[in-house]
């Protein structure tokens, strides 16, 4: 589908206090609208909005940075994640495990060797599993809802590997 601009409307642009002061002297309205979009398409402007349900299944939803982790969403937003992200990144620990919608899952650039190995000790791995740290936020993301795996109260209940 054709991607949606990022942000709606002149008014919503000015009423950015950040960028306000950039726009403070354009008298048309036009070039206000370009340079909107030179704003929007040079990636680190373009906003983004994420939905995040937690481990007690609490819905967060937040405005991510086209180009930053799913990692650095959670810590910039300072959501509650318990134990998220430990090794910060670097690909040794899977507490960042998240899982993805279907339709979202198979859009995403393919996963490296080094995720996929640890991505295997993550807890309650799906299909739909990634680890946060190495997806990246893009445009087209715009509204998607990622889980943190449910706490497993009863050892006996199914493992979520069976989704
Ligand atoms: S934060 Fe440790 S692997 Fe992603």
């Amino acid at each position: 589908g054709v991607s949606k601009p990022c942000v709606h409307s002149l008014s919503t642009l000015l009423d950015t206090p950040t960028l306000s002061v950039h726009l403070v002297d354009v008298k048309s309205e036009t070039t206000a609208h370009l340079l909107l979009h030179s704003l929007c398409w040079s990636s680190s402007s373009c906003k983004v909005l994420l939905h995040f349900v937690n481990q007690s299944g609490m819905k967060t939803s937040v405005s991510a940075m086209e180009g930053e982790s799913l990692l650095e969403v959670v810590i910039n937003k300072n959501l509650q994640i318990d134990g998220f992200g430990a090794c910060e990144g670097t690909l040794a620990c899977s507490t960042c495990h998240l899982i993805f919608e279907d339709g979202v899952y198979e859009k995403m650039e393919p996963m490296a060797d080094e995720e996929m190995d640890m991505l295997d000790l993550a807890y309650g791995l799906t299909k739909l599993s990634r680890l946060g740290c190495q997806v990246t936020v893009e445009r087209w993301m715009d509204g998607m809802t990622v889980r943190v795996p449910q706490e497993v109260k009863d050892r006996r209940e199914k493992p979520e590997a069976e989704i």
